[in-house]
Parts: structure tokens; sequence; C-alpha cells
């Protein structure tokens, strides 16, 4: 079992865009009873919240159900998940300052690290119009997309 950890600041909008898309991905090719997909934020102000509704609507729009409720990330989860994925640099900063042990840091990346175009962030939607919650499920598909392919080579090496 593989577990993968989507992170990003308030965990209502690019996180379980991230982690919804991923389980559908994984869904399709068989790999969702291989592999555990959660999502958490940097801040706590969200806690308990579920995904904010213009990116639920969007998502919806595109067949997906976002999971679960906002929680904020605890150093536990840097233990127990094998794949720690932010969603922007500042999340990334965040999560270096998280992780006290040093063998964690590997585990730690950019979302969007499996796409060809490299290092690319998942602009923050929260305080734009529609087009910034589209232009994060552009991203998140293609990059969980590549992260998928990424997983089943892993699984079946
Ligand atoms: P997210 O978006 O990090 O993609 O969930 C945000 C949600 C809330 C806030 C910022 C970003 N906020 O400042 O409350």
């Amino acid at each position: 079992m593989k577990k993968v950890l989507c992170v990003c600041l308030g965990n209502i909008c690019r996180s379980p865009a991230a982690a919804g898309v991923l389980l559908h991905k994984l869904r399709e090719r068989g790999l969702d009873d291989r592999v555990e997909v959660d999502s958490a934020g940097l801040i706590r102000e969200h806690e308990g919240e579920r995904p904010d509704a213009r990116m639920r609507q969007a998502a919806e729009a595109r067949g997906y159900t976002l999971p679960g409720r906002a929680r904020p990330i605890e150093v536990a989860d840097m233990e127990s998940f094998d794949y720690i994925l932010a969603m922007d640099q500042q999340n990334l900063d965040g999560l270096a300052r998280l992780s006290r042990d040093p063998g964690h840091r590997g585990k730690i990346s950019l979302f969007t690290r499996w796409l060809d175009a490299g290092e690319l962030e998942i602009p923050d939607p929260y305080y734009g119009g529609q087009a910034g919650f589209e232009r994060v499920l552009d991203l998140v598909e293609r990059s969980a997309a590549a992260f998928t392919n990424h997983l089943e080579a892993e699984l079946s090496g």
C-alpha cells in the first residue's frame, strides 16, 4: 500500500481537488486498492469544512466528487505517508519547516513534479474568479495523470 497526501494552504480548494481527481484516475486504472489518498492544509482555519463550493461545482462539472473535510497537516503525517505533494512553492516551504527528520524530505515535492513541463505551481484560486478554479483543475488533471503513470510503474516494478 502506498500512501499519498495532497497538501495546500486551506485544504478546501486545491488539495481536495488533487485528491479527488487522483482517486478517480487510480480507480480507472484499478490501482485504488493499492494506493491510499488523503489531503491536508497548512493552516487550520477551515478545519472540518467540506471543499469550497466553487471548487466542488467546477470539479463535479468534470465528473469528479471531492472527498473529505479539511484538516491541518500533523508532524505524524510526515512519517506515515509515502508521498507528500504540495500545490505551490509556499506550501513546499511550509512542509520543509514542519519536517524535522531529514529522512522525510525525500517524500516532499510539488504535485506537478511528474509533468514534462517540470516544476510548476498550482495557483491559489481562493480570492479569484471561476477561471482560477478551472486552471486548478486543468493542472491537477494533467499532474494526476502523470503521477498515476509513475505510481503504476512503481507498483509493478
Ligand atoms: P487552498 O485555497 O489552499 O487551495 O485550499 C485557500 C483556501 C483558503 C485560504 C487560502 C487559500 N484562506 O486564506 O482562508
